[in-house]
């Protein structure tokens, strides 16, 4: 019987929350007030302070299914397995069971519930080094539930351990399923995490028992934690035998319009429909959580992802801007709204910042043309300058030059490229040095000032005062609220003075669990624009401000420091903008 993804997504969570988990709803595929990162790229980083200690409102043990982006794997897209955005199902406990419940549920799910056949299902253990023992415990209950010891392999770090995402954070050994799906090795060597296409990866169990300190090294938590994550694509795939994931209902859509946009076949240009539809759904899904293409952090990545589309469309001589890329997006609305019905929300801004960014992607490239034309000689460098300055990809470049015939050297592209990486790099790692999920002291703080401030900021000008944004960096807060006007420097100051009046009181916090409506009833504010869960935290400082939040916050006003606005704007009409910082 041929299962669709809704049947999968349906009968996981069913599965986990007989065995008590609650379920908790997604969250944005941007991170909430965290600036560490640019993108959820795992169901565990919004329940980072949970797998560090911190309770949370739903209990120990949990279940979702979770948007995420990968930018890592944009280079993969086009083979059968990798997405850059995908959609992960994960279960997951909080210092309560752990490998004896979690791997005997996952072999039960994929084998009783999902019927994959036994024989074709291969594990991965962590094989141990100075940082962490041998995981022989895995091993063993894989054994136990009728693994043969040849279909377990014990691997080191690089394949066997996940996490953290970012430089800090929970991480541990984990335990890889993979399913073989073509049950033809390529090579006497051929074994899971093998790229020829035979085995995919679909679960993952992660015993998250350790923390990354900045330093490097391993240190326990205080909770060993379970963290799993399946990929829906994959699990869909090899339930219904196919394959590869571009078989399934998710994709096939796409793929189909793609084929009936152009005159070549899907056959013959697999690489190119593939990255077309991912990345068209990627885009989609982004621009729906708020992001528009530009030139930095996640508005660049979608700009990437949109242009490397267009590329692809171009070679396929689809027109992106009459018929292409919004017929694509709107597949992808159609397919995925049941579940994520912000699409349909969303589905104009969508459209409109699709097509905007094709007409600017054909304006630079019209420039970028007319500047090639003059060039006398094209090398590596030159290609590279194409790329960098007019978003001239490779292909392009080394397509107009042996028009031209003068073809390019593709290693001295690829040098100057490499270069330009290890710079990003370490641009990007800046991005990362505050961990997975940036809840060190400062950016603590910070969360704390911003209730502080909300309150204040009502107090003074008025109850039509709500949160519209934030953004917590190492350095400052800054806070969009909706009022009318610009902030006069005597409201500044009265705001100002209110809020260290309270940090000098040290107005003690407090943390209760409850209900959402409870939570509404007693006077909690709640700005965060995204679906909750039954039950939330809510943090409150004295009777000043209560909101709910998911933390973590300074046990008092006292920890935060002397607060500044420091500058004041208007960002549209009706929003204003401020700027703060905390002294140390
Ligand atoms: N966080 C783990 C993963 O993404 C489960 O593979």
């Amino acid at each position: 019987m041929q299962l669709t993804s809704n049947d999968i997504r349906q009968k996981y969570i069913a599965y986990f929350v007989k065995r008590g988990h609650k379920q908790i709803p997604g969250s944005s595929l941007v991170p909430e007030n965290d600036p560490s990162v640019l993108f959820t790229t795992a169901g565990m980083h919004p329940l980072v302070p949970y797998l560090l200690g911190q309770p949370h409102p739903e209990g120990k043990r949990l279940v979702n299914y979770q948007k995420v982006f990968r930018t890592d794997d944009i280079g993969e897209v086009g083979d059968n397995f990798h997405h850059t955005f995908l959609e992960m199902l994960g279960n997951w406990s909080l210092g309560d069971y752990f490998k004896k419940e979690s791997i005997p549920w996952s072999y039960d799910f994929l084998i009783k519930e999902l019927n994959l056949n036994p024989d074709r299902l291969y594990v991965t253990c962590f094989v141990g080094d100075s940082d962490a023992p041998k995981d022989e415990e895995s091993a063993r209950i894989w054994q136990s539930l009728g693994i043969p010891t040849e279909r377990i392999y014990f691997l080191p770090k690089k394949d066997n351990w996940w996490g953290p995402a970012g430089q800090t954070g929970p991480c541990g050994p984990d335990s890889e399923m993979f399913f073989d799906v073509t049950g033809k090795p390529c090579s006497p060597d051929c074994r899971p995490g093998c790229g020829c296409g035979r085995f995919s990866e679909v679960w993952n169990n992660v015993f998250m028992e350790y923390n990354k300190t900045a330093d490097g090294k391993y240190t326990k938590l205080s909770q060993p934690n379970v963290d799993t994550g399946m990929g829906v694509e994959r699990i869909l795939a090899v339930v219904n035998g196919f394959t590869d994931n571009y078989q399934t209902e998710l994709w096939q859509p796409a793929i189909a319009k793609i084929s009936a946009l152009c005159a070549n076949s899907y056959k013959d240009n697999q690489r190119a429909f593939r990255i077309i539809a991912d990345h068209i759904r990627a885009s989609t899904f982004i621009i729906s959580d708020a992001i528009e293409p530009s030139n930095k952090e996640r508005g660049y990545v979608l700009r990437r992802l949109i242009r490397r589309a267009i590329m692809q469309m171009r070679r396929l001589a689809i027109d992106p801007v009459e018929a292409g890329i919004v017929q694509i997006s709107n597949i992808f609305v159609f397919i995925m709204s049941p579940v994520y019905p912000e699409l349909v929300v969303n589905k104009q801004k969508i459209s409109q910042v699709l097509k905007e960014e094709v007409l600017r992607f054909n304006k630079t490239l019209d420039h970028g043309l007319k500047e090639f034309n003059k060039l006398q000689k094209i090398d590596g460098k030159v290609a590279f300058d194409l790329f960098q300055t007019f978003g001239f990809p490779w292909e392009l470049t080394a397509e107009l030059a042996a028009e031209k015939g003068q073809p390019v050297n593709q290693e001295e592209f690829k040098n100057e490229f490499e270069k330009h990486q290890d710079l990003s790099r370490t641009a990007s790692a800046g991005m990362f040095k505050g961990g997975l999920a940036d809840h060190s002291e400062v950016v603590t703080k910070y969360h704390s000032a911003t209730h502080l401030l909300h309150a204040a900021l009502r107090n003074v000008l008025g109850k039509h005062v709500h949160q519209e944004g934030s953004n917590i960096t190492n350095e400052r807060l800054r806070f969009d609220f909706s009022h009318p006007t610009k902030l006069t420097q005597e409201e500044v100051k009265k705001v100002e003075n209110m809020v260290n009046e309270l940090i000098k009181k040290d107005l003690p916090r407090n943390v209760e669990s409850m209900t959402y409506q409870e939570a509404l009833d007693s006077g909690a504010l709640a700005f965060f624009k995204g679906r909750y869960p039954e039950k939330v935290t809510v943090y409150s400082f004295g009777d000043f401000s209560r909101e709910i939040c998911g933390g973590p916050h300074v046990e008092s006003a006292g920890k935060i420091g002397q607060l500044k606005i420091y500058k004041t704007e208007k960002i549209a009409t009706g929003t204003q903008r401020i700027y703060v910082n905390i002294g140390k």
